[in-house]
């Protein structure tokens, strides 16, 4: 996609990222967070991932404008699910509904199968996230599932659907 390019996080990321997610945290349901995170909080889970050797990848703008971000975090600590991961991908507001999704998408999901993990799953709030489960199923994830009211937000109960994608 013309105008966006993919790179690796850099620590010189990690405000922008904290403001990206924190406006979904403080107006959506698309996270179950709460609590607004801080750039320690996000240096601390950078430095796992990339401990890890799982991809935490930004979209960034010709001019170096931060459109968004795509991690991966272990599924579970239990050492047998070390091939599969949970993906989070987020875009700023202004950035959203044009493509950046789909391209960062793509890209996240090669570096997922070059450090030669094998299943990714994706934890989709049921509401208000209808973009995002689109995106999934537009680059191939499937429908592994439902699981009703095990979230509260802004006094309402929540579920969220699972994706999942074989790589
Ligand atoms: C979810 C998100 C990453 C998607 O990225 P995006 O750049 O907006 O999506 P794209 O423009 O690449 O669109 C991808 C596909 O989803 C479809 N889509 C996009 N927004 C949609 C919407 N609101 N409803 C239905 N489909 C939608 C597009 O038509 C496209 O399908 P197509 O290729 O068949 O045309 C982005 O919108 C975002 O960050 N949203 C807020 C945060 C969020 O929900 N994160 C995910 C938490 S699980």
């Amino acid at each position: 996609m013309s105008g966006v390019r993919l790179r690796a996080v850099q620590d010189a990321d990690l405000a922008a990222i904290r403001d990206i997610y924190n406006h979904y945290v403080r107006t959506s349901t698309v996270t179950f967070d709460e609590v607004e995170s801080d750039v320690d909080g996000w240096a601390a889970k950078k430095e796992r991932i990339v401990a890890l050797g799982l991809p935490f990848l930004v979209a960034e703008s010709d001019v170096g404008e931060l459109l968004g971000y795509a991690l991966a975090q272990p599924w579970s600590p239990k050492s047998a699910y070390r091939f599969t991961v949970e993906n989070s991908i987020y875009l700023a507001p202004a950035a959203a509904g044009r493509g950046v999704g789909r391209t960062l998408l793509e890209a996240f999901l090669a570096a997922c199968r070059d450090a030669g993990l094998r299943q990714v799953i994706a934890v989709i709030s049921e509401e208000g996230a209808d973009a995002s489960i689109a995106l999934h199923r537009r680059v191939g994830f499937v429908d592994a599932g439902r699981l009703t009211a095990v979230g509260e937000k802004f006094g309402r109960d929540l579920g969220v659907v699972l994706l999942q994608l074989s790589l």
